[in-house]
């Protein structure tokens, strides 16, 4: 995954600090999508009138995090910082590597010629791109770098040297050469031959475009402009889609003075406006003359033919990190409210209903089906396995929870009656994105449970739940984890509505629910005591985390926050196979953590634990408060408040979100920035 920033300002004069600075800080709250690499690319000094100054553009790429960029900028030998321009537009990116180690000569904005005549940044990855570089490269193209996203500019090169007339606008351009694509990406296209104009677009990664202008917008709503008469790449003559065209009604902007702001996500837009649109899959959205407008090349049947201006909802504070070290400690300890927010207008407390409003019109085929399968990866992944139980009984289904890799790699028999769920909190995971676009071939219903407005799955699913956990920014997930736990539970409460022989089962997880966030908030009260044993733990090279029941997947979900932050060995173990081998590894100085709550598997716990402890095991023991049986037998207890089984493992991940985070503290490790890790993998 990378960041795509870009802003173009119209009629409103900045200097080139000020936009230096624009596009540097729409990278920093980008770094999270990756960060082994970042450029930029921005226009020359304003041109003289002697026609041999040609507009040009510069580029600024360095390895590194964007802090390094930050620095490149303003090295003395830089353009002129206050030079004041009144039309400009710059282009930026902050990389993880896909194609080509990280390095300067790899990042983006990549180039189609030493003249800089087209610049791109690209998130995604162009499938095809091997035959197409092969191509410009018997047509004399020379290639800098080892990326796939270097063929779409020297492609959009090619097809200007060989378009039949001047007449062709930089949109008609793009159009050409995205025809020409394969594979998904979120593009935005610079040429010195179209000063000051800008071309985006998307197909399977996400951009957003945020619209500033003191002046009230010429509309809200911006019809699609297609372009099926766009003939040999000229647009004709009378075609009422040219985006210049001084009465296009259905573009942004008369020409008044007026700011864009293009983005990979919302976060880096908000400080400057909340207006925004998020572009659909094969929409252009150009920039000419100040004036934005949508193009697509056809009409597809049943699409929204009006791209609408949104307001986002979405605070600058809730994007920063307020007063905790990182990302992710406040996304730990927003879990209450971020909870909460999942159920705000969904659970009714006093009539104990539940209604998912994104799934209503669906909910007789879902009710209809044979099957649930509910695929995600990672934490994802886990959230599935912890409500899956919960699903069973509450649905009365067989329920199957599935790797979307692997899922995707058995080819995994899939019917028109079953009902599919994608959990996803960015929305935008390679692997569960193809899942879903085979179950979706497969004629299966597809449900997505996603945390990101406008996301691929989001859009591609026939149905979801947005999560409502605010943005989650520590490439850790956590409070996604927990509201994916909630909206999961939510739906099987729903599926059981009229099921008389549940309604006491239901009424009791609808109670934990009601208590829910003040129970989180005494679990995070044990902070400091967590601490602790980190401090005892943190030089250890493993981990052990076991437990089973409603707690496996609080044992797989504790044991990646482990490795991905702290990169200690850790593992998470179903109790019941610990005889089948892991009790090898049980001795006096193997470091476990086990998870003993009062429920079904109380007593099977608790022959565990006896096993642990006969062989001189040492465990730290996440138990229900008040239970001497147990305590007496570890070497730490952490207890917990006792809810409902099938939601108390809500409760029990806390304290290992919160373990995870201390120990990579203490081993001084960026715990919003694990190495090697991205907040979404884009890539299968
Ligand atoms: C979780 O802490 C990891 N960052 C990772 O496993 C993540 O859950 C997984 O990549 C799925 O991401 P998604 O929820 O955005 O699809």
């Amino acid at each position: 995954m990378c960041g795509i920033f870009a802003y173009l300002n119209y009629r409103v004069t900045r200097t080139r600090r000020e936009i230096y600075e624009t596009l540097v800080n729409g990278l920093l709250r980008l770094e999270y999508r990756g960060y082994d690499s970042a450029g930029v690319a921005v226009d020359g000094p304003k041109k003289t009138d002697t026609d041999n100054n040609k507009n040009t553009t510069y580029i600024f790429k360095t390895k590194g995090k964007v802090k390094a960029l930050d620095e490149e900028l303003y090295k003395k030998d830089s353009l002129d910082l206050d030079e004041e321009l009144n039309i400009h537009f710059g282009i930026a990116h902050t990389r993880w590597a896909t194609h080509g180690e990280p390095s300067s000569v790899n990042s983006h904005p990549h180039r189609s010629n030493k003249e800089n005549d087209f610049v791109v940044v690209h998130n995604g990855i162009i499938t095809n791109y091997k035959e197409l570089k092969a191509y410009l490269i018997n047509k004399g193209y020379e290639f800098e770098s080892e990326t796939d996203t270097e063929v779409i500019p020297k492609l959009t090169k090619y097809v200007y040297d060989n378009r039949e007339n001047d007449s062709i606008t930089f949109s008609t351009l793009v159009e050409r050469v995205i025809q020409q694509l394969e594979g998904a990406f979120a593009l935005v296209f610079k040429s010195r031959h179209f000063p000051s104009e800008a071309v985006s677009t998307r197909r399977g990664s996400p951009l957003l475009i945020g619209v500033r202008s003191e002046q009230e917008l010429t509309t809200d709503n911006i019809p699609i402009q297609y372009n099926a008469n766009l003939k040999d790449g000229v647009e004709e003559k009378n075609s009422h889609n040219r985006p210049n065209d001084s009465n296009a009604i259905n573009s942004v902007g008369d020409g008044q003075p007026v700011e864009y702001y293009f983005a990979s996500d919302a976060s880096a837009i908000i400080e400057h406006t909340n207006k925004v649109l998020y572009l659909e899959d094969n929409d252009l959205a150009v920039v000419t003359g100040g004036k934005l407008s949508i193009h697509r090349l056809s009409h597809e049947v049943g699409e929204n033919p009006v791209r609408a201006i949104q307001t986002l909802q979405m605070e600058l504070q809730q994007i920063m990190k307020g007063n905790f070290d990182a990302f992710m400690q406040k996304e730990i300890f927003e879990q209450p409210e971020s909870v909460f927010n999942t159920m705000r207008g969904r659970i009714c407390f006093d009539t104990n209903t539940v209604i998912l409003g994104g799934l209503k019109d669906h909910l007789k085929e879902i009710k209809r089906c044979r099957r649930l399968i509910v695929i995600g990866c990672g934490t994802s992944y886990h959230a599935a396995v912890a409500t899956r139980q919960i699903l069973e009984e509450l649905t009365e289904l067989s329920v199957m929870v599935e790797l979307a890799s692997d899922f995707l790699d058995r080819n995994t028999p899939v019917f028109r009656d079953d009902v599919c769920f994608f959990i996803s909190q960015s929305g935008e995971t390679a692997d569960t994105l193809m899942a879903l676009r085979y179950c979706k071939g497969q004629g299966a219903l597809t449900v997505g449970i996603t945390n990101t407005v406008g996301s691929s799955i989001c859009r591609e699913t026939d149905c979801g739940v947005h999560i409502n956990a605010g943005p989650e920014i520590g490439v850790a997930s956590t409070k996604a984890y927990t509201s994916q736990f909630v909206a999961l539970t939510m739906f099987g409460l729903m599926m059981s509505e009229d099921r008389l022989s549940l309604q006491q089962r239901r009424l009791e997880i609808i109670e934990g629910f009601r208590v829910l966030p003040d129970l989180i908030r005494k679990v995070l009260a044990l902070d400091q005591k967590i601490k602790l044993i980190a401090d005892e733990l943190y030089e250890q090279k493993s981990l052990l985390v076991m437990g089973r029941g409603f707690h496996y997947a609080t044992c797989l979900e504790g044991a990646l926050k482990i490795k991905e932050i702290t990169y200690m060995h850790s593992e998470g173990i179903l109790a019941g196979e610990l005889k089948h081998g892991p009790l090898a590894l049980i001795d006096k100085d193997m470091p476990v953590i086990m998870i003993i709550m009062r429920d079904a598997c109380y007593t099977k716990c608790q022959n565990a634990l006896q096993q642990v402890t006969a062989r001189s095991g040492r465990p730290i023991i996440l138990c229900c408060q008040d239970d001497p049986e147990i305590s007496q037998m570890a070497y730490h207890t952490i207890e917990l408040p006792h809810t409902v089984d099938c939601l108390q493992g809500i409760l029990s991940v806390i304290p290992l979100q919160l373990l995870s985070f201390h120990l990579a503290v203490l081993r001084g490790y960026d715990v919003d920035f694990p190495r090697n890790l991205a907040k979404s993998v884009t890539v299968e």
